[in-house]
């Protein structure tokens, strides 16, 4: 049968980078084990972490009929009410603010989070006037690029390229090209920032913060590896809170992905149409993650958590990888790493690379090296940027053989290029 898709069908459907990005992801788990999955964003198996989710999920089993009213009762809309005022808590406490579980929504896993978000505040608005959300700092997260259900929804600014060290550079945005049009419904920033790593200081939200207020529109805070949880964040970073921010989370990169747990903290009206949109959408959402993290959240254990064992094991991971790249790359060949300063990933960029990342990429792939190649996280540009061909993300997160032997044959594959030229 020759099926014919509606227009937010051929949107939804589209095979863009995060689509390309979750098969290489699924496929390198399943079916192709001998890949080094240096691509998605899963999180590391750390031990410590995994022994306590099954202690967990054994304290569940054995309290009473905990689990099986776990597993046979819908949610409500937004959550678990103790979930959700157990986040309110921890976020008040982390950010120095009064939140009530009315400012708190759960939705399947961050990504359904983005969904709701920027199709409730950009897009095509009754007065027939559209709008589109402003990315202050491009690269940004490659699985936003796809979301808008009406169109392209996003505008987004290159981050000023500060070279830092020798073989090192750090992201900035740029002030001084911020100007917000009346056609902007809401500013979006990861911290840490996927794909680079970039933690946006606490001057840049505090000014980001004032330029959306002014403006009358909200800041979103995309906390998916940031502080109070998972606390994958290596520099000084406060959690920001102000009324007009909206802030997410995810229970992802605790080491719980398959649980599909995402967080949105904000004011009650956003809270009250994500809650309705879970509805609309799924009924309600996956209860599990909330039942074993909750109590966590609540004893303060889940902080612990992250400060004593998940932060220092991704500090050491990311430091051990830099030190892997700078031998395997050595001095000769031109190649440049981010600042580490949170989340997952090396991002590399590699100066006046002759082949576009894409195309190094495809080789990688033929060489069992899974990584993402960097044109995906420059959408909504206004003009071309050549930076944008020169950059792949690498994550650090798989066991230590696969990230030394992937940075070798990344390093191997690079050389190649350029002395190949193309
Ligand atoms: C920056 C960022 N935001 C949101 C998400 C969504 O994660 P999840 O849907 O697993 O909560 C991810 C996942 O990798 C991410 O990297």
């Amino acid at each position: 049968m020759d099926y014919k898709f509606s227009r937010f069908g051929q949107k939804l459907s589209r095979r863009g980078g995060i689509v390309a990005l979750m098969d290489d992801l699924g496929q390198a788990m399943t079916t192709h084990p001998d890949m080094r999955m240096m691509g998605g964003g899963n999180p590391a198996a750390i031990p410590a972490v995994q022994e306590v989710w099954r202690r967990r999920m054994a304290e569940l089993l054995s309290n009473g009929d905990e689990f099986d009213r776990v597993l046979v009762n819908y949610d409500g809309p937004a959550g678990n009410p103790r979930f959700l005022k157990a986040v309110a808590d921890c976020i008040g406490r982390e950010a120095g603010c009064t939140l009530r579980a009315e400012n708190v929504a759960v939705t399947n896993g961050g990504q359904t989070a983005f969904f709701f978000l920027f199709n409730l505040l950009a897009g095509e608005f009754a007065d027939g006037s559209r709008k589109k959300i402003l990315l202050p700092l491009a690269p940004e997260y490659i699985g936003y690029a796809e979301q808008g259900i009406a169109g392209d929804l996003f505008v987004a600014r290159p981050a000023l390229v500060e070279e830092t060290g020798p073989h090192e550079f750090k992201y900035r945005v740029d002030f001084d090209n911020l100007e917000i049009g009346d056609e902007i419904a809401a500013l979006c920033v990861s911290r840490p920032t996927n794909p680079s790593g970039n933690v946006l200081t606490d001057g840049e939200v505090e000014r980001l913060a004032v330029l959306a207020k002014a403006k009358g529109i909200p800041l979103i805070i995309d906390n998916a590896y940031g502080n109070p949880f998972p606390g994958a964040i290596y520099t000084d970073a406060t959690p920001f809170w102000d009324d007009h921010v909206i802030l997410t989370l995810s229970l992802s990169k605790l080491g719980l992905p398959g649980t599909r747990t995402g967080i949105v903290v904000g004011a009650e009206p956003v809270i009250e149409a994500i809650s309705a949109a879970n509805a609309v959408v799924g009924l309600a959402n996956n209860n599990v993650g909330q039942a074993i993290a909750g109590p966590m959240l609540e004893s303060g254990e889940l902080i612990e958590l992250c400060h004593g064992t998940i932060r220092p094991y991704y500090r050491e991971r990311c430091e051990r990888a830099r030190g892997l790249a700078a031998e395997a790359f050595g001095d000769s060949t031109p190649y440049r790493i981010h600042v580490g300063e949170g989340a997952f990933f090396l991002w590399f960029w590699f100066p006046d690379l002759p082949v576009p990342s894409r195309e190094l990429y495809r080789r990688l792939k033929e060489r069992d090296v899974l990584v993402v190649p960097g044109e995906y996280f420059f959408y909504g540009l206004e003009e071309p940027w050549k930076h944008s061909e020169e950059c792949i993300r690498v994550t650090f997160s798989q066991p230590e053989a696969v990230v030394r032997e992937g940075i070798e044959i990344i390093a191997d594959e690079v050389r190649r290029c350029y002395a190949g030229g193309g």
